[in-house]
């Protein structure tokens, strides 16, 4: 069961507003209306709005049953919402290269094919799947209109927050009462019908966000503590202009099953029953080492050549279909390469990495000893996510380069393989590292000419998750 640690409240629901004298009565909303009343000829009866996220470090080891720290972001999806009568489900969406569509409410597929970025609306279809298998009952159909300004394929979560807005938006249609840790679970074992095997890290925050705070967010089970952060700290948003989806590529399963084979090769080298052994934290916490130990293990147990599938297939004595059905996924059955000692490397200390920077924004400590630590950690684990995760991008390695002596430090966050940094400045610096980025990467790079570059580089600080507005009173 999920449970909220910082509040004890088990009763903890997504917020249920009226949107009438709220601060989200603005301009995008009204847009939205319109567009809903254009396609559907009536008014919405609610909205569900989702914000994006940013990773401030703890990339890549959600999946491996490891804490991560995230603030919700300024940017969001918003929903609009008619129940109907018909069993039918119509989504539109503002952004006009995204087409509408239409299908019945109980009856449809979720595409996913090889080498293709899935349809806008099949993110959609993740979380009402996830819904229409919680519903005690049919559900009811739906008039939907989208709208959103998270920056799409830049690892600022704009897939989740649809996901999740899609699961909140059909559990509040049907009467589905659910917590924030309930849904954010729930959106993130729906979000995998995609392909992905992502964590629940994107999901979690969505729905856990607060002003103000960073989140500490903790797995199996799903649990989240408020992270203060050191007085004077700005965090900075930069994108790469390098885009990925990582529902297209293998790339993000493969770690997924690198970090999987590892922890399996190890329990077994360990005489421990590995079929039962489902991530590099399960092994941890069956072996009660610590991460120390942990990281020792893998330097003993993992060579740093990539492993063959037969090689793994010989280590842990079983057929390439036993492999395939124990460990891998779908898209990775076909890969032949892994490298196991540097992925389980990178998430032992990553998770060590959280666990630091999570103390120093615990402890009393000076602000800039605090705040120059915070900046080493991020750098570390930059260096990390390029060097042992190869994951990183060109363009975010050079954001990261031309940042040093600006920033306190500054990484990758999200998948990677594109997508954008975030960098850890103060009140007193920020200006100066926006202005050091615009010109030296931005005004230099064709694929920003004619951009807003205040869209592409920003300040952002701790924002608040999910929330249900009423249209009426
Ligand atoms: C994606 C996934 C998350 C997490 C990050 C990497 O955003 O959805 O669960 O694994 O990548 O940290």
């Amino acid at each position: 069961m999920a449970q909220e640690t910082n509040s004890g409240l088990k009763n903890n629901y997504p917020p249920l507003l009226q949107l009438q004298g709220s601060k989200l009565h603005n301009v995008r909303v009204t847009e939205l209306m319109d567009h809903f009343v254009v396609k559907y000829k009536q008014e919405p009866e609610f909205l569900v709005r989702v914000p994006g996220r940013v990773n401030l470090i703890g990339e890549h080891v959600d999946y491996c049953g490891y804490s991560v720290l995230p603030m919700a972001i300024q940017y969001d999806i918003m929903v609009a919402v008619k129940r109907i009568s018909e069993p039918q489900l119509y989504l539109t969406n503002m952004d006009s290269s995204h087409s509408d569509f239409q299908c019945p409410i109980h009856s449809f597929s979720i595409e996913v094919k090889k080498g293709v970025s899935p349809h806008w609306y099949n993110y959609f279809l993740c979380g009402l799947k996830g819904v229409l298998e919680a519903l005690p009952q049919d559900s009811v159909g739906m008039f939907v209109a989208v709208t959103g300004n998270v920056p799409q394929q830049s690892g600022l979560s704009s897939s989740s927050a649809l996901v999740s807005a899609a699961a909140l938006a059909a559990a509040h249609a049907n009467n589905l009462k659910m917590t924030k840790l309930e849904i954010a679970s729930l959106s993130a074992t729906s979000e995998r019908y995609i392909g992905t095997e992502g964590g629940g890290m994107d999901q979690a925050i969505a729905f856990l966000g607060t002003r103000g705070c960073a989140k500490h967010i903790q797995f199996n089970p799903l649990r989240s503590e408020d992270v203060k952060l050191p007085d004077g700290v700005v965090f900075v948003i930069a994108h790469s202009l390098a885009v990925l989806n990582k529902a297209k590529t293998s790339d993000f399963n493969c770690r997924v099953a690198e970090c999987r084979l590892a922890s399996q090769i190890m329990a077994k080298k360990r005489g421990l029953s590995w079929e039962k052994v489902s991530s590099l934290a399960d092994l941890q916490s069956t072996m009660t080492a610590s991460l120390g130990e942990m990281i020792a293990l893998v330097k003993e147990f993992l060579h740093e050549q990539p492993y063959s599938k037969e090689e793994i297939c010989r280590e842990l004595e079983v057929s390439g279909m036993c492999l395939d059905q124990l460990s891998l996924s779908n898209n990775t059955t076909d890969i032949n390469q892994f490298k196991l000692h540097q992925r389980a490397l990178h998430v032992y200390q990553e998770a060590n990495r959280v666990k630091v920077f999570r103390e120093v924004c615990q402890k009393d400590m000076e602000g800039s000893v605090a705040l120059m630590k915070l900046g080493e950690l991020m750098c570390q684990s930059h260096h990390s996510l390029q060097k042992l995760y190869e994951c990183s991008h060109p363009n975010l390695d050079r954001l990261v380069e031309l940042g040093k002596g600006k920033a306190l430090g500054s990484r990758l966050t999200g998948a990677g393989w594109g997508g954008c940094i975030v960098a850890l400045t103060t009140k007193d610096t920020v200006d100066d590292y926006i202005k050091t980025l615009k010109e030296k990467f931005y005004k230099e790079n064709p694929a920003a000419f004619g951009k807003d570059l205040d869209s592409l580089v920003f300040a952002t600080e701790p924002n608040v998750g999910a929330e249900i507005y009423e249209m009426k009173m």
